[in-house]
């Protein structure tokens, strides 16, 4: 008999189903009962595959206890043993809205039973986290996100942890020493890009985070790229903006008063700490992963630059109401030079989850495309979306004017997605999306919509076959709020046809 000990941090409901879950993926010969702490197992027990579990801190026999490789990472890098650690190894870097805990993303690898060495594939990869994961299991791990800047945090997580943490630390020095003595070039200045800063930077402010971006660009590759990461994780604080909306507001708080400099080398310093913790344990790793800037609903080999098909996809999609990922990011991506100001807009436009509608796209057209079903989306979803049309009313404001109409636009840009992933992929090969359902009052009447069974059914109108939808009760996301009118998460699993 062997017992599976849990963390001793308090679980969701949902961790305790993808516990069980884990489990019966990895070791399937198993009897299972209930513990106080976690699992008893009869038979079937293989003491290298559960090292593997991530909602399980260890496993003993009685005599012998052998922690899992999560516990020894969570344990380095944690909150104390009361909180999950969601920041180990490079997680930490930079915030990015929505992203995933890292655990989940373990757990959809282990339910599926993705053996280490496999190709793992995630069309909105934002801020890296899925690719880390896999990294972390010995897995190459390709990204795709349209946002420069999700590429660019994924990409500096991803060079973060190829070379030993001491590496990072001497960088982070020279950069510091570097910055008292920068001079401002007086040739080849982007005008456009410090105007901008500066109408959302004091000079002060705007003084120091250039100094420190080009004493960073000088310290050059391959570590400018978590160190200007670092940097950028700190800008909404030190400007104008209030950082602590999602919307673009004007602060009213007072900016912080330690400079600038002090704030990136104890960030930097916090950061260097934890990657430095979980190499310990798992020790510097030069994937072959990366992030790509594409738009995943045009998606192709080329693109990816292989031809080898992958094994598993796993991804979380933006919401059918997506968060306005580039608008409240747009002081990193101006800053780290990714975008011009004036494409700021048109590139939140061009996001699956929109919510801009913008010239070719005006509402006009996105109706008659609605009623004509243009996309040839399956007819249950057109069906639903013009359901919903027909539903609003006088009252109804500008915003949910647009909600049927973005929801079809949504819907089209997933059935794209599936489209282009499913010759990418080998026969049978699994892909897990965490979904959340929406729901939005439409003529005083309040609709609950079921995003995970409507992209269940444009899954399989587009080479793939719906195998589940696991209920994810109480799956809290960072960045989330009510505004987004998210209601509960599930987690959908297709299979290449
Ligand atoms: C929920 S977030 C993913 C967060 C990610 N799991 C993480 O841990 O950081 C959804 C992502 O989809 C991206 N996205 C939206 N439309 C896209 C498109 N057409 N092609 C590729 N990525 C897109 C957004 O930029 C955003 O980063």
């Amino acid at each position: 008999m062997v017992e599976l000990i849990q963390h001793p941090y308090k679980y969701f409901p949902y961790e305790l189903e993808l516990a069980k879950r884990e489990v019966r993926a990895l070791l399937p010969k198993a009897a299972l009962t209930e513990a106080a702490n976690g699992l008893k197992l009869r038979g079937g027990f293989d003491p290298e595959i559960a090292s593997r579990l991530v909602y399980f801190a260890g496993a003993s026999d009685g005599d012998r206890y052998e922690p899992t490789l999560q516990s020894r990472l969570e344990r380095v890098n944690g909150n104390g043993p009361n909180r999950q650690s969601t920041r180990y190894s490079a997680h930490g870097l930079h915030e990015y809205k929505g992203k995933f805990n890292p655990q989940i993303v373990r757990a959809i690898l282990n339910i599926l039973d993705i053996p280490v060495g496999s190709r793992v594939l995630d069309p909105f990869c934002g801020s890296g986290t899925s690719l880390l994961e896999c990294v972390h299991l010995g897995m190459d791990a390709f990204g795709t996100d349209i946002n420069p800047l999700a590429i660019f945090i994924a990409n500096a997580k991803l060079a973060a942890i190829s070379f030993p943490a001491a590496v990072l630390r001497a960088d982070l020095a020279r950069s510091i020493k570097r910055e008292r003595s920068i001079k401002f070039p007086k040739k080849g200045r982007n005008l456009a890009r410090e105007e901008y800063l500066l109408s959302w930077f004091t000079p002060e402010v705007f003084d120091a985070i250039e100094r420190l971006r080009i004493s960073i660009e000088e310290v050059g590759k391959p570590m400018s790229a978590p160190l200007l990461a670092i940097a950028s994780n700190l800008l909404r604080d030190y400007s104008l903006q209030d950082p602590n909306d999602l919307r673009i507001r004007r602060r009213k708080s007072p900016l912080p008063e330690k400079p600038f400099i002090a704030a990136y080398e104890e960030a930097a310093a916090q950061f260097i700490g934890k990657l430095e913790d979980a190499q310990q344990v798992i020790g510097a790793i030069k994937p072959k992963s990366r992030a790509i800037l594409t738009d995943s609903r045009e998606l192709t080999a080329r693109a990816l630059g292989c031809t080898e098909k992958f094994d598993c996809a796993l991804t979380s999609p933006p919401y059918a109401t997506a968060l306005p990922y580039i608008d409240t990011q747009r002081l990193s991506l101006v800053w780290l030079g990714l975008i011009p100001p004036s494409e700021i807009l048109p590139l939140e436009a061009q996001l699956v989850g929109s919510r801009e509608v913008r010239g070719g796209q005006s509402k006009r057209v996105l109706l008659d495309q609605l009623l004509r079903n243009a996309a040839g989306l399956p007819e249950a979803q057109a069906n639903y979306c013009r359901m919903l049309q027909n539903a609003l009313g006088e009252s109804d404001g500008f915003r949910r004017q647009a909600v049927p109409l973005l929801l079809y636009r949504y819907f089209v840009g997933m059935a794209q997605v599936f489209s282009a992933l499913r010759p990418l992929m080998r026969d049978g090969a699994p892909f897990a999306l965490i979904v959340g359902g929406n729901h939005t009052v439409l003529g005083g009447k309040r609709f609950d919509i079921n995003t995970p069974q409507h992209l269940a059914e444009i899954a399989d109108a587009c080479g793939w076959d719906h195998i589940e939808t696991v209920p994810l009760q109480t799956y809290q996301r960072y960045g989330y709020h009510m505004d987004n009118a998210v209601t509960a998460e599930a987690m959908l699993i297709v299979r290449a046809a």
